[in-house]
């Protein structure tokens, strides 16, 4: 991509951009701007009309995805070709919603009636639970679900299941202890609290535990498991009963010899981030709301796909914002984004969106194994507006730049009364906050004390969805997969690998090594041990830190 014509002209038309006409004060100003600058289909709502660009730049940055072939490319993922390319494997989460483009690929049958064996299996094994008609050991129904898993095996479907969950508001009329549906907790860090917490909510008798991981090798999950066995054991419940697998086929986990009460198979071709509508948010969401709101789910993920595959360049959504992204990152030195859903129901969306973004963009060489020029993809945080106006939108407003998408959603879950106050009532004022912030980034302020200016210019975009439905959930899903995966077609990278997790994942098992001799009372290698690692095993092994002895001398 940094060699091609339309990215040279893109870095002369952002000289453009630092003279005083371009501030987006005036840029506003235009007639038709939003109009212009902005792109939907029904159930949503992109406005990029606050970013740093004119007419001129959209039309180099929409040469840029032609010349860069990025639509092909997207269709030869939705069509199954092996475009992870460092692992030589397809990236068909496309064809987990029930959408792949059809007659392009000689094993697509056998693909799509797996994804429908396992999609079938999904249904009737909720449908088993729902109606009582398998049960715990002492034949108690159960009430709830622990996810296990980490990374792209629960960050997706939290956040879905936060979001739904959220905008449930059973009254104490009409809230049934007698309700079917399961309540889901999340066990992801290898943090002993995280399991303690957990078993303070929980009802040994009528819980199941959903292990979720491809590999079945992660070492969290796996240690986590280890809890889960002993724990089943210490309360005299069976396995078989309690213990619910989603996995690879022939993965670890993927044993006969370990019987547990249901199974079900991860592919190969649908990386962990991707993952949340195969059976990873399938079966865990399925027992929390039933399997038919799941299915609404991955209808709004197809809607999104479809557009995404069919539209032309100028209509794209996540490709659009993919150009945007790219226009901010690699021209105008951007080096992070933040992500502010004005929805507490979307408090998950944010760590979910920078898991899919940050390892299918953090990538140092293009799919030639040559560096890249400059850094592909940025920091991803966010939380919830307005709680974001009270922590960070200070340093948004008068610190370093950076872009910022807000979400706003036009009807809440809540239906019953509101006050009002000041005249507004507290949606009206959560929008009032969210259109004032754009306001404010783009047009800065003058003020005679330098500490009170604000310098504006700053981008935004706003996404806007109907409502909290699962439809509306499945098009800002699969919104941020694709623009994710656009992003990295168009900077030739490969959005599919995350070879950068692994030097960690080496170096920790070093240590984990020195700390199980330790514990089995072995006199370990320890003389090897660099003085700061010597010095965190003994504080953790004491239990206290020792001032003034991480050197090797006081070892
Ligand atoms: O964080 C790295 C990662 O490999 C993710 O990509 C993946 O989703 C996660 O770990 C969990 O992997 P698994 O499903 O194999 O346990």
């Amino acid at each position: 991509m940094h060699d091609s014509v339309s990215f040279n002209t893109l870095n002369h038309q952002a000289f453009r951009m630092n003279t005083p006409d371009f501030h987006l004060k005036h840029l506003m100003k235009a007639p038709g701007r939003l109009t212009d600058f902005s792109l939907g289909i029904p159930g949503f709502f992109f406005d990029f009309s606050r970013q740093r660009l004119d007419s001129a730049i959209r039309t180099t940055l929409n040469d840029l995805a032609k010349e860069t072939g990025a639509a092909k490319k997207f269709a030869d993922m939705a069509a199954g070709k092996q475009i992870n390319v460092t692992e030589n494997r397809a990236a068909l989460h496309t064809a987990a919603r029930g959408f792949l483009k059809p007659g392009l690929k000689p094993d697509e049958p056998q693909i799509l009636s797996d994804i429908q064996t396992v999609a079938r299996n999904i249904r009737l094994f909720s449908e088993k639970i729902h109606t009582r008609r398998l049960t715990g050991t002492r034949k108690k129904a159960f009430t709830d679900a622990v996810v296990v898993g980490i990374g792209g095996s629960y960050l997706g479907c939290e956040f879905v299941y936060k979001a739904l969950k959220a905008v449930q508001h059973p009254t104490p009329e009409t809230r049934s202890p007698t309700s079917p549906c399961l309540n889901l907790h999340f066990l992801s860090n290898v943090d002993i609290d995280n399991f303690g917490q957990i078993l303070s909510r929980i009802d040994p008798d009528t819980c199941l535990w959903i292990i979720v991981s491809k590999s079945f090798t992660t070492t969290e999950t796996m240690a986590n498991l280890a809890q889960v066995q002993a724990f089943l054991k210490r309360h005299h419940l069976n396995p078989e009963d309690h213990l619910v697998t989603i996995t690879a086929k022939g993965s670890p986990g993927d044993d006969p010899a370990n019987p547990v009460l249901a199974s079900f198979h991860m592919f190969d071709f649908i990386g962990g981030r991707y993952s949340v509508t195969s059976a990873v948010g399938g079966v865990p969401l399925s027992l929390a709301f039933g399997y038919d709101m799941f299915e609404r789910f991955l209808a709004g993920c197809a809607r999104m796909d479809r557009h995404a595959l069919e539209a032309p360049v100028e209509e794209n959504i996540p490709l659009t914002a993919a150009l945007i992204s790219i226009w901010n990152i690699q021209v105008l030195g951007y080096g992070a984004q933040a992500i502010i859903p004005y929805s507490s129901a979307l408090s998950k969306l944010p760590p979910h969106v920078q898991q899919v973004y940050m390892e299918s963009l953090g990538k140092g060489v293009d799919n030639n194994g040559i560096p890249l020029p400059c850094p592909a993809g940025s920091i991803v945080f966010g939380e919830p507006g307005t709680n974001a106006q009270h922590s960070f939108f200070q340093l948004a407003h008068q610190g370093p730049a950076f872009p910022v998408e807000f979400i706003g959603v036009l009807t809440p879950g809540y239906t019953g009364d509101q006050a009002t106050s000041k005249g507004v009532d507290n949606h009206q004022e959560l929008w009032a906050n969210l259109i004032a912030q754009t306001q404010a980034l783009a047009e800065g302020r003058n003020h005679e004390q330098p500490a009170k200016r604000f310098s504006g210019n700053r981008p935004s975009s706003v996404v806007v969805i109907p409502d909290l439905s699962p439809e509306s959930l499945g098009l800002l899903l699969s919104f941020y997969e694709a623009r994710s995966v656009f992003e990295g077609f168009v900077l030739n990278i490969n959005p599919f690998d995350q070879f950068g997790v692994e030097l960690g994942k080496t170096m920790a098992s070093g240590i984990r090594r020195q700390m199980a001799d330790r514990n089995a009372g072995k006199v370990s290698g320890e003389t090897s041990l660099d003085p700061v690692t010597a010095f965190y095993l003994n504080a953790l092994f004491k239990g206290r830190i020792d001032l003034g002895i991480g050197d090797q001398k006081n070892r």
